[in-house]
């Protein structure tokens, strides 16, 4: 891997340095409470620079992923400000569940899933404060029985869930109903073994400055590895069907090397 690309984390830290730490030093001295979570404080500064323009990026993916196949009642999770809801087909999508731990990502959120038509007050909107492996409580607010969701949305999200593996599996058992899909758009782990040791070298450092963001996370293996025991007590893939892909012209000598992937529910 050419030296140029496997430092070309040292400008974005450095972005994210200059964008976020005095609004984090300023938020930690006005609520002094705030040093227990400075992480996720800092990130929340980070993404408000840095969510349109990696949304851009990916817009052509989404676009083609999105647009087309989410329908019915759609979970997004890692909502962020909301970019999903941009690509979703109002006609197609009756409501549009937000998952968002980040409560200071909510007001955002909710700006931008208006302008797309969803709503709280008529129940197109529902927003979620709590985190992707609470699957117990995502049941209990959607409210609408097992395996309530037509689609799950992923983006830029399982690099940050612990227990990736447990948690989107019980997410697609519980939450996604059969024939179901399940989409994500995420930067994975290369599978260039010279830029997953620069993946690997820089994770930890990013990680913490990025709200324990993993930039060596295979989450399309996980995906596509995803599997349960059937009735007959066999252990069996998840999907029925699906493929992951590639993001067209992205160099393989990429730190955010991405994947894109649709998968059916058995
Ligand atoms: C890189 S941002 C992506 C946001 C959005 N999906 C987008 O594409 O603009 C990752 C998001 O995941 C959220 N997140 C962090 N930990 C999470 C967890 N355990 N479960 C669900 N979301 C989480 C963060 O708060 C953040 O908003």
């Amino acid at each position: 891997m050419r030296l140029t690309a496997a430092l070309s984390i040292l400008p974005e830290l450095y972005c994210a340095i200059q964008v976020a730490l005095f609004p984090t030093f300023r938020d930690v001295w006005l609520n002094p409470i705030l040093i227990f979570d400075v992480f996720r404080v800092f990130m929340t500064h980070v993404w408000v620079k840095f969510a349109d323009p990696t949304n851009e990026g990916g817009r052509v993916v989404k676009e083609g992923l999105i647009t087309p196949h989410a329908t019915g009642i759609v979970l997004d999770l890692g909502a962020g400000h909301g970019h999903t809801v941009d690509f979703l087909d109002r006609q197609q999508v009756t409501t549009y569940i937000a998952l968002e731990p980040n409560g200071d990502m909510h007001t955002l959120l909710r700006q931008r899933a208006a302008a797309a038509g969803y709503l709280e007050s008529d129940g197109s909107l529902i927003v979620l404060s709590c985190s992707a492996e609470n699957i117990q409580m995502i049941l209990e607010r959607i409210g609408r029985g097992t395996h309530p969701v037509d689609t799950i949305v992923s983006v830029l999200t399982m690099c940050t869930i612990p227990s990736p593996q447990r948690t989107m599996r019980r997410l697609v058992r519980d939450v996604l109903k059969s024939g179901g899909e399940f989409l994500y758009y995420e930067h994975v782990l290369s599978p260039r073994s010279d830029v997953a040791w620069w993946q690997k070298f820089w994770a930890p450092l990013w990680s913490l400055f990025f709200d324990g963001c993993r930039m060596d996370r295979p989450s399309h293996l996980l995906v596509e590895e995803m599997r349960d025991i059937d009735i007959d007590g066999k252990e069996t893939s998840m999907w029925r069907e699906g493929r992951s892909w590639g993001k067209l012209g992205e160099s393989e000598e990429n730190l955010w090397w991405h994947q894109a992937g649709r998968f059916v529910k058995r």
